[in-house]
C-alpha cells in the first residue's frame, strides 16, 4: 500500500492491517517515507487511535527495526526481568530495586533514560558516579549484567531505531501525548531489551506526566494489554506522585539517597512501598517467586544479608565506578557549594505539593537541561523535602536546595515556596500504592 493511502485510511478512521504498518515503519527507517508522511500519520494516530492488534502490530514493527538482545548465553537460566516508570520526582526506584531483583536469582538489563520535561533521569543520576559509563558497547553491558546480575545502561543506537526516528518527529508536531504511541515507543524498547517479564510504574499526580488517575488507568491499560498482545508478560501498578517518592530531588543526592536505602543508613517508607510492590510483582510474573508473601521475604532478605547492596557495587564498578563507592559515596559524589534551607512564611502542616514545580526547581538549579544540548550539573538538588502531612515551622524547613551560586538558589527557594500548601491541620494521609493491574483485568 502506497504510504499516503496508508495514511488516508488512518485518517479516515479505518482499521490498518499489520503488513501496512509494519511496511510504513519500515520506509521510515529506509528513508522511502518522508518525515512529512510520518508526522502526517502520527496525526493520524492522534485523533483515531488505535485498536490493540494495530498497537500491537506497532509495537514489533518498531522493535524490529533493529538489534532484538538475546540474553539466552549471558542469563546463566535466570529470568530476565525489567521495570519501567512514566517518570517523576525523586524516583529513585531503578537504582534500588535493579539489585534488589539480581540478589532475588533475577537478570535485570535495565535501559534506562535521560530526565524528559520536569522529571529526573535514572542515567543522569548514574552519570553523578565518577567514572561511571552509562553508554557502554553492547560487549560492557553483557560483562556487567552476567557479572551483578543487572547493569542499567542508556538507549542504544541500534535499539528500536524507529521509535527515536518517529518520536524526533512526535516532539516537533504536538503528537507526543497520544496513548497508542506512547504504548509502542516504550514497549518496542522494552521487547528489544530481549526481556521476559516487565512492571510498569505508571504515576500519577502533579509531579507527573499523568495528572488524573483515569488518565494514568488508560495508559496502564494500554500498555499491559499491548505488551502481554506482544509477548512479553507484563503488569502495572499505578503509583502515587503527588509529593515526591524519596524526600530528595536531583542527581548526587538520589544517588547518596540510593545508597543509603541499600546500606540501611535511610529508608523512606514512600520509596520502600513502591519498590517492594514492583518488585514483588516481578518477582511472581516472572517465576521466581509463587506468592507476594514469599517474593517480598526474598526483597526483605537481600537487603538484610547485603546482598542487594553488594549486586549495586559490582554493577557499579563493572561499568567503571570507584571499587568503594557504597563504603565511602561521600568521597565521590560531589556536593554543591552551598546549602540554603528553606522555611515556610507560616507553621502549619504540608496539605499538598505541586511536583512539577520541584522538578523545576531541580532543572533551574542546573540539575536538569533547559535544552537539549545542555550539560547537568550533577552536585546541586534539593535534600529534607518535607512530604504530605508533615510539620513544617521555623524549626522544620520545607527543603533544603543544595546551589552552585546564590542567584539560583534564591530561585529555587523561591519556587520551592511556591510548591508547598500549608494548612493549620493535617490532610487525609495517602497511600503510594494506588492500583495493579495485570493482563487478567483487562
Ligand atoms: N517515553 C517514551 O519512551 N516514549 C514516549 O512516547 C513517551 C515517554
Amino acid at each position: 500500500m502506497l504510504p499516503q493511502e496508508v495514511i488516508r485510511a488512518k485518517r479516515d478512521g479505518q482499521m490498518l492491517e499489520p503488513g501496512h504498518i509494519a511496511g510504513f515503519v519500515q520506509g521510515l527507517c529506509n528513508g522511502t517515507i518522508s518525515e512529512g508522511q510520518a508526522a502526517a500519520f502520527a496525526m493520524a494516530i492522534f485523533f483515531n487511535g488505535m485498536s490493540r492488534n494495530e498497537a500491537v502490530a506497532l509495537t514489533l514493527a518498531m522493535r524490529d527495526s533493529g538489534t532484538v538482545l538475546d540474553w539466552s548465553e549471558t542469563a546463566g537460566g535466570r529470568p530476565v526481568v525489567d521495570k519501567h516508570s512514566t517518570g517523576g520526582i525523586g524516583d529513585n526506584v531503578s537504582l534500588v530495586l535493579a539489585p534488589m531483583l539480581a540478589a532475588c536469582g533475577a537478570f535485570v538489563p535495565m535501559i534506562s533514560g535521560r530526565g524528559l520535561g520536569h522529571t529526573g533521569g535514572t542515567l543522569d543520576k548514574l552519570d553523578s558516579i565518577p567514572g561511571y559509563t552509562s553508554q557502554p558497547g553492547l560487549g560492557q553491558f553483557r560483562k556487567a549484567a552476567s557479572a551483578a546480575g543487572c547493569a542499567i545502561i542508556g538507549q542504544t543506537a541500534d535499539l528500536a531505531p524507529a521509535d527515536k526516528q518517529l518520536y524526533a518527529i512526535r516532539d516537533v508536531t504536538a503528537t507526543v501525548e497520544s496513548v497508542p504511541l506512547i504504548t509502542a515507543s516504550i514497549l518496542s524498547k522494552k521487547l528489544a531489551a530481549g526481556l521476559g517479564s516487565l512492571v510498569l510504574d505508571v504515576k500519577v499526580g502533579s509531579g507527573a506526566f499523568m495528572a488524573t488517575t483515569e488518565d494514568a488507568r488508560a495508559l496502564a491499560s494500554s500498555l499491559v494489554s499491548v505488551a502481554n498482545g506482544a509477548g512479553l508478560a507484563t503488569s502495572a501498578i499505578l503509583t502515587d506522585m503527588d509529593e515526591p517518592l524519596a524526600p530528595v530531588a536531583g542527581n548526587s543526592v538520589e544517588v547518596l539517597n540510593a545508597i543509603g536505602f541499600l546500606t540501611g543508613a535511610e529508608r523512606c517508607a514512600r520509596l520502600r512501598d513502591v519498590t517492594m510492590a514492583l518488585g514483588c510483582e516481578l518477582l511472581c510474573l516472572s517465576g521466581l517467586a509463587v506468592t507476594a508473601h514469599d517474593a517480598l521475604q526474598a526483597l526483605e532478605q537481600s537487603l538484610k544479608t547485603g546482598a542487594a547492596v553488594e549486586c549495586f557495587a559490582r554493577m557499579t564498578g563493572a561499568l567503571g565506578g570507584p571499587a568503594d563507592l557504597v563504603e565511602k559515596p561521600g568521597s565521590y559524589l560531589e556536593v554543591a557549594p552551598l546549602e540554603v534551607a528553606v522555611y515556610p512564611e507560616r507553621a502549619g502542616y504540608v496539605s499538598s505539593i505541586d511536583g512539577r514545580q520541584i522538578g523545576l526547581a531541580v532543572i533551574e538549579l542546573g540539575g536538569g537541561r533547559k535544552r537539549p544540548e545542555d550539560k547537568i550539573d550533577h552536585c546541586v538538588g534539593l535534600t529534607r523535602l518535607a512530604g504530605r502531612c508533615e510539620q513544617v515551622d521555623r524549626d522544620h524547613p520545607l527543603a533544603i536546595v543544595h546551589a552552585r551560586d546564590r542567584t539560583s538558589a534564591d530561585q529555587a527557594v523561591e519556587r520551592i515556596r511556591q510548591a508547598y500548601t500549608i494548612a493549620a491541620e493535617p490532610p487525609e494521609r495517602r497511600t503510594a500504592i494506588l492500583q495493579h493491574l495485570k493482563a487478567d483485568d483487562i
